[in-house]
């Protein structure tokens, strides 16, 4: 794989493990390549290789020194994959793979780069109806408007272009192709989020976090969203796919293998903290601990840390400082978990996003906030006969702090469970949430 600045990738375990998975010999590997010196470096990868790919920024230089080019890599203006002299993009295979019906619909195309020019090609390639491209810069999208024009003669689509935030929409498919929302800068969102609707498919390539906020935000007003982890592994298959021409690959079999692995390795390069919020009662440290265990994270649990470092119960600590002499464990605690090196899956105490302070610490790390609601009923059926909680005393009282609470727990958060399920299976619907696996 050749790229500058290339940094951290997780295609080394990809490759490796489909390599590992297929019965093929081989090894992959990275090199640093700056823009500088590809014209002595790529005739001779060309010659001692039997295939490379390319990522940025040289997608495009690439296009230069190729023998020929295949369709894939001509309508995309761009190369990933290289054997025998051939350029080919594999980007193509793996979003297609998200298995988005392009064919008559209305695309909205968030970007004008590289990127979005790849997907604007699958789309006139599947007959799209309408495409419009929205980018920061009129002139970029226009460039790419031309260059569409240009590839594609004959296309049906119409192409528009746009600039700033789109106020509202009525596309059928709505697809990221800015880098907004990756890795450290997850807030980042390509677009308004309340102008996804129902009906809308979202994809979003972005796999470092999986799962996006802009995933998250769509399928929170249930619009469908596809993340790009899939994407991600399949380009590599395909990939694969060239370099070893009539192998025949199991992809099902690859996918359930190496989609956990590549988890793993986000999870381990780039530390993601899950924190588990809710009323008392909602199982947050019953369902964080089976949800670490799934998800091969560590797990703690704040209230337990406190009562740790306190040496004491909290109705005793409840009962020598008060309230606020708890609050202030409470933050100094969970700053210390929140900042710890390492993946891991947190059980907050109910009251924890009372304060501004625990909230900022939150969205500073990054934290993903899941909420875990039930129904008041179903809660205090689960505490009140439970001595530990000194806020869970009188049924009345905690009503009204369940009541007070209610819209700040959903504010705060980036998704909300239905904690009335039992412990498992709520697990097994965090998991499948978080990793993204549909
Ligand atoms: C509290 C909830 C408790 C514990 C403390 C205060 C609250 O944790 O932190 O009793 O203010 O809601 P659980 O939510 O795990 O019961």
């Amino acid at each position: 794989l050749i790229g500058n600045p290339l940094g951290h990738s997780l295609s080394p375990l990809i490759h490796r493990r489909i390599m590992e998975i297929s019965g093929i010999d081989g090894s992959y590997e990275m090199h640093d390549i700056p823009a500088t010196e590809l014209p002595h470096l790529i005739p001779r990868l060309m010659n001692e290789l039997d295939g490379f790919n390319c990522t940025i920024p040289h997608k495009t230089a690439l296009l230069h020194y190729m023998g020929s080019l295949d369709e894939s890599a001509r309508l995309c203006g761009a190369v990933n994959t290289v054997f025998r002299n051939r350029g080919y993009n594999t980007d193509t295979e793996g979003f297609k793979s998200a298995g988005i019906d392009l064919r008559v619909k209305n695309v909205l195309l968030l970007g004008a780069g590289g990127s979005a020019h790849m997907m604007a090609a699958v789309c006139l390639e599947a007959g799209a109806e309408s495409i419009e491209i929205n980018a920061r810069s009129p002139e970029s999208a226009a460039k790419l408007s031309a260059h569409l024009s240009a590839t594609f003669p004959k296309a049906a689509t119409r192409v528009t272009t746009s600039s700033g935030a789109p106020a509202t929409t009525s596309a059928d498919v709505i697809l990221n192709a800015t880098p907004l929302g990756m890795w450290p800068k997850v807030y980042g969102l390509p677009c308004d989020p309340d102008i996804l609707t129902p009906g809308a498919v979202v994809f979003d390539p972005v796999y470092n976090p999986t799962p996006s906020r802009l995933v998250l935000n769509a399928r929170k007003r249930g619009v469908r969203a596809i993340g790009g982890l899939r994407m991600l592994l399949r380009q590599g298959i395909e990939a694969q796919r060239i370099w070893n021409p009539g192998l025949a690959f199991d992809i099902a079999a690859i996918e359930a293998e190496v989609l956990p692995e590549m988890l793993r390795e986000l999870y381990k390069s780039f530390p993601i903290k899950i924190l588990l919020t809710g009323f008392m009662g909602s199982g947050k440290s019953t369902v964080g601990k089976l949800l670490a265990n799934k998800l091969g994270i560590a797990f703690a649990d704040i209230d337990v840390e406190i009562e740790r470092l306190a040496r004491r119960h909290i109705p005793e600590i409840f009962a020598e400082r008060g309230e606020q002499g708890f609050r202030k464990l409470e933050t100094a605690v969970a700053e210390s978990a929140l900042r710890r090196g390492g993946s891991a899956v947190l059980a907050a105490g109910g009251g924890f996003p009372c304060r501004e302070e625990n909230r900022n610490l939150v969205r500073e790390t990054n934290t993903l906030v899941l909420h875990l609601d039930a129904p008041f009923e179903i809660l205090w059926s689960r505490i009140s006969h439970d001595t530990s909680r000194p806020l869970a005393r009188e049924r009345g009282q905690t009503e009204e702090l369940y009541n007070t609470r209610a819209s700040l727990y959903s504010d705060f958060c980036d998704y909300v469970f239905d904690a009335s399920l039992p412990p498992t299976e709520l697990a097994e619907t965090i998991a499948r949430l978080t990793t993204d696996m549909e």
